[in-house]
């Protein structure tokens, strides 16, 4: 049975990120701050790692993303709130570490969806993408090689964002760029903004509307759910579309896909459909939210 591996503990900032206090009656959680994190320069033509770090998502026969194995990162290099997850064999330790480092099934479940599926497909071409919670960034780089002309990256760990989701960016989008930018083997540039820190301070930091909010694994702590439907409400255009995967049920966490459709009905602002849904085994699915039309429209 999937379970998440849970620790329940008091957050430290020593040497972090700034913390900030959540006030919902909800989440009593402290959590870090949201910033911006410049692309550094090593990083922008491109980078080469050894095949044997290097993974490859087959997404169809001809889009393929690289991304590298998180267990062969260098351990000394980590910083103390991913260290405390990594030392105690833990996915999240809630408010300090998030599980961006390994990549989590319902990626590839949308990863799949986005470029096999031609109704999906289409919605990349020259469009404006947040990859959500995004760990690795495959979903990011995939809407890249779909044909995004813009890709921010968020995960709410520093570490995360520069030791795993800028080196998969650098590997699969910065190398020598196609003319066409479409194909597996094309690299193609977008322009990427990469954040680290919490959902509630990223509504504010971050100025773009996006036409797709790309989201895998994000929904497994009900208490993030207002957090979460307000950064929709606030950064999907109007005509936009998020495309949710998630496990039907969180066992160990207590979240899933019934109580986050609840919490959006609660809300009323989304009306949304089930895209696609894997039965077997562990019960995953994809959600496509939109903006309900307004009355009068
Ligand atoms: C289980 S991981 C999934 C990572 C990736 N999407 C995947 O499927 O492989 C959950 C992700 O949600 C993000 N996350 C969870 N709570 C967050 C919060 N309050 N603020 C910002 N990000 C958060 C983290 O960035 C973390 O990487």
């Amino acid at each position: 049975m999937f379970t998440f591996g849970f620790k329940v503990s008091e957050p430290s900032n020593e040497d972090s990120e700034e913390v900030v206090e959540e006030k919902s009656s909800q989440d009593s959680q402290t959590w870090f701050e949201c910033s911006e994190l410049a692309l550094p320069d090593d990083l922008r033509s491109g980078t080469s790692i050894d095949p044997d770090h290097l993974h490859v998502f087959l997404a169809s026969v001809d889009i393929q993303v690289e991304y590298i194995n998180c267990l062969t990162l260098d351990k000394e290099e980590l910083s103390r709130d991913v260290l405390v997850a990594e030392h105690d064999h833990s996915d999240l330790v809630p408010g300090q570490y998030e599980g961006g480092l390994k990549v989590w099934e319902c990626t590839f479940d949308l990863g799949e969806l986005m470029a096999e599926r031609e109704q999906v497909t289409k919605l990349f071409k020259g469009a404006t993408v947040l990859d959500l919670g995004c760990g690795s960034g495959i979903l990011g780089i995939l809407a890249a090689k779909l044909g995004a002309t813009k890709v921010v990256f968020q995960d709410y760990n520093k570490d995360v964002i520069e030791k795993v989701t800028m080196k998969n960016y650098s590997i699969n989008c910065c190398g020598e760029e196609s003319e066409e930018g479409t194909s597996s083997s094309s690299t193609v540039k977008p322009e990427a903004q990469f954040y680290c820190g919490d959902w509630g301070s990223f509504v504010e930091k971050d100025e773009t509307h996006y036409d797709v909010i790309l989201t895998a694994e994000t929904i497994y702590s009900t208490n993030s759910y207002d957090k979460l439907i307000k950064l929709f409400k606030s950064k999907l255009k109007p005509d936009g579309v998020i495309l949710l995967a998630a496990k039907t049920y969180y066992f160990g966490v207590g979240g899933g896909l019934r109580l986050f459709e609840k919490a959006l009905q609660e809300d009323g602002h989304f009306s949304h459909q089930t895209a696609w849904e894997c039965e077997s085994g562990v019960k995953r699915e994809i959600l496509e939210i939109k903006t309900k039309p307004q009355s009068g429209e």
